[in-house]
């Protein structure tokens, strides 16, 4: 069987208690769907990392920590950048190249290569967001999400056909080990896309705010 990684990306949602409150749901429901073969990696803004990571050493619970975004440089004189090797404190994974970050705040091909080589550098995996088989994936990803923009935020996914015919040619074109599918998932349908040969698993946005509605799709995959 193959290995799932469903991944929670809160982007800019939940206070540091509101995701404490997350956690003490998700860790009730967790014990009764406890898998090793999923991976669950949970993806808070940066000021809740530290204490979310804390609890889950704490309770040896089984879920990894990824950042949302990380700085292209090294520390230093860079106001307002968090480096990947302050996130290698608290965190496995790091999403780069996600849609917003490309529109919202002009992150080019050349910015999201930096941000690889830094996270690669000090180690996070990162988790490499692309719309389509013909964006650039900077050398050394394993991991990569397609992630469709008509599917992000909208309740409209695309066919788990189309996402496997994606994931297949980001293997053979770029050598991804992993191809995530992201783009309204729900419980309802995560196991259409998880059942497809290619897919490795889900990049969950909306639904993952929700504890109830991730563990389900946790579940369901
Ligand atoms: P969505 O977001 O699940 O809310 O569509 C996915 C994403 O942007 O990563």
């Amino acid at each position: 069987m193959k290995k799932l990684f469903i991944v929670a990306n809160w982007k800019s949602n939940k206070t540091t208690s509101e995701a404490h409150e997350w956690l003490l749901k998700a860790e009730r429901g967790y014990q009764f769907i406890a898998n090793a073969e999923r991976e669950v990696i949970v993806c808070p803004s940066f000021t809740s990392l530290p204490s979310m990571k804390a609890y889950i050493i704490q309770k040896n619970l089984p879920f990894k920590m990824g950042a949302q975004n990380v700085s292209p440089f090294e520390e230093g004189a860079f106001t307002g950048e968090v480096s990947a090797k302050q996130i290698k404190e608290v965190a496995d994974h790091v999403i780069i190249g996600h849609s917003e970050r490309r529109k919202e705040f002009g992150e080019n091909d050349e910015m999201l290569t930096k941000k690889v080589q830094m996270a690669l550098k000090y180690d996070l995996i990162p988790i490499f967001c692309v719309p389509g088989v013909d964006t650039p994936i900077p050398q050394g990803i394993s991991v990569v999400a397609y992630e469709p923009l008509f599917a992000i935020g909208t309740g409209n996914p695309d066919t788990p056909e189309d996402a496997e015919m994606v994931a297949k040619t980001i293997k053979e074109k770029h050598g991804a080990q992993c191809v995530l599918y992201g783009g309204s998932v729900k419980p309802e349908d995560v196991k259409s896309f998880t059942q497809m040969p290619s897919v490795d698993g889900v990049l969950v946005g909306g639904a993952s705010l929700d504890a109830d509605k991730f563990l389900q799709i946790i579940e369901n995959a």
